[in-house]
């Protein structure tokens, strides 16, 4: 039992696929969905007065519907208060949901109390942002480590002190570190003792909540990498939340992009990086400064994002996003647009989605703040987006001939934001390549 060390932790990762040969691999097959997210709904009652009746509601998480596949990671990402956290402690049934339905190995889960609840915390953990304040500092990390066991009344062979030394191994700490306390540790080797608590009952699904946010740059990659090395591992799955998706990016099988409650795409890594369909999953990409050797002479790869997340106590009607969409339309404002596949392995919920025909070609006249938006996008900035765009979607439609075939958006109107696009001719593939994919 008392192998050493199970995984060896490099320093960076060797972005070496496993070939799927986990060793402790559990009940569902790779694949399979793991858990089943339907309608999720959360709104948390704003009360007031002495009375404390409810006058609003906080639409946190507002009607989502997702799965997660045995064995993948699955990415969430958008801005700080659009609900990844809710979103992620519902999952983990932390909080109660308002409407909607969790399923996890086909059962349904929504609405399991705490006893019920219990054999269900060994399957499914959580990691937490903060690793400061996540670690009692009262506690040795031997007995925080240690904790589950007790919790579950669960005794692991050769004994809990055996046990979580193995644990604090195989997360790349000293295992004779087991009497110390929390603040005798760095950052990122708090949070790696974080995953060893996450990991000792052998979870079936871990959802990370910004695991690596409150650390070090130079931290964060080796964090994420170790998350990555377990998974290839111990057969894990992950749901692992980030406000920027260069977390996310190298780590995650498909993407979840997060909008005020809502989810706005939702895509393979891939497809979601060379050919994004939302215009905020556009925004987000270029929001992030990517350091990629073959986009050093994109220089204006930028789209600015204008004003704040709107408040989700009263959301924007129709597509939430049309406040700050430089795209946006009248039906935009009228009509909230489904999430719907656009593409396989893509779904999108837009009226007027990037790299793909226009999903309500007659609307046509941008609305004002969509004009103002998109003076702050400066014209050459939108043409070589633009450009880009067009040269993945070419690429795409490439690797995809059977498939159907991706068109730039045509709008005869909306100069500012559509037509740079429907200029860029195909030929231009070779001059803008896309991001390369790492994994
Ligand atoms: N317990 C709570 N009571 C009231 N509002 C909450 C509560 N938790 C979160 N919220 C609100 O819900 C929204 C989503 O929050 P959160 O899920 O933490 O977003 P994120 O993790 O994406 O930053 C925010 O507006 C936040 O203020
Ligand atoms: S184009 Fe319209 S539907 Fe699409 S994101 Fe912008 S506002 Fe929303
Ligand atoms: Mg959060």
């Amino acid at each position: 039992m008392s192998d050493d060390k199970a995984v060896t932790i490099p320093a960076q990762t060797t972005g070496e696929p496993s070939g799927g040969a986990a060793t402790l691999t559990k009940d569902a097959a790779p694949g399979e969905v793991l858990l089943k997210v339907t309608g999720l709904k959360k709104h948390f009652p704003i009360k007031k007065g002495l009375l404390q009746r409810q006058v609003g509601a906080v639409h946190a998480v507002d009607g989502i519907d997702f799965e997660v596949r045995s064995g993948e990671t699955l990415g969430v990402v958008g801005e700080s208060g659009c609900g990844k956290s809710t979103m992620g402690r519902l999952i983990t049934r932390l909080l109660e949901p308002t409407d909607g339905k969790v399923e996890f190995e086909g059962r349904d889960i929504t609405h399991l109390g705490v006893g019920a609840m219990r054999p269900l915390r060994r399957d499914v953990q959580m990691i937490f942002q903060d690793p400061y304040s996540s670690l009692n500092p009262r506690h040795t990390i031997g007995t925080i480590i240690g904790a589950p066991f007790k919790l579950q009344g669960v005794t692991p062979e050769g004994g809990i002190k055996k046990e979580v030394q193995r644990l604090l191994s195989v997360v790349g700490l000293n295992p004779e570190h087991y009497n110390r306390y929390p603040h005798e540790f760095s950052g990122g080797q708090r949070q790696r003792i974080g995953i060893a608590r996450a990991l000792a009952l052998n979870p079936k699904l871990v959802v990370a909540d910004e695991p690596v946010s409150a650390l070090d740059v130079s931290i964060q990659a080796q964090v994420v990498n170790l998350l990555d090395d377990l998974q290839q591992e111990l057969g894990l799955t992950y749901v692992i939340i980030a406000h920027d998706l260069s977390v996310v990016r190298h780590v995650s099988d498909r993407i979840a992009v997060m909008y005020l409650g809502k989810i706005v795409e939702l895509a393979d890594r891939e497809l979601l990086y060379k050919s994004p369909m939302h215009p905020y999953t556009k925004a987000l990409m270029s929001a992030v400064p990517i350091p990629d050797p073959r986009r050093k002479n994109a220089k204006s790869e930028r789209i600015l994002l204008k004003g704040d997340v709107p408040s989700p106590i009263s959301p924007p009607s129709g597509c939430r996003f049309h406040t700050r969409c430089w795209k946006a339309t009248e039906i935009c404002k009228t009509t909230e647009p489904k999430l719907v596949e656009l593409r396989p392995g893509q779904q999108v919920a837009c009226h007027h989605p990037e790299n793909f025909a226009d999903q309500a070609p007659q609307d046509t006249v941008l609305l004002t703040a969509a004009k103002e938006a998109a003076e702050l996008v400066a014209d050459e900035v939108l043409a070589e987006s633009a450009q880009t765009s067009a040269a993945v979607a070419a690429e795409v439609a490439e690797a995809e001939t059977e498939a159907e075939t991706p068109e730039a958006a045509e709008t005869p109107e909306s100069p500012e934001a559509e037509s740079p696009e429907a200029d860029a001719p195909e030929a231009e593939v070779s001059e803008e390549e896309p991001p390369a994919k790492e994994k």
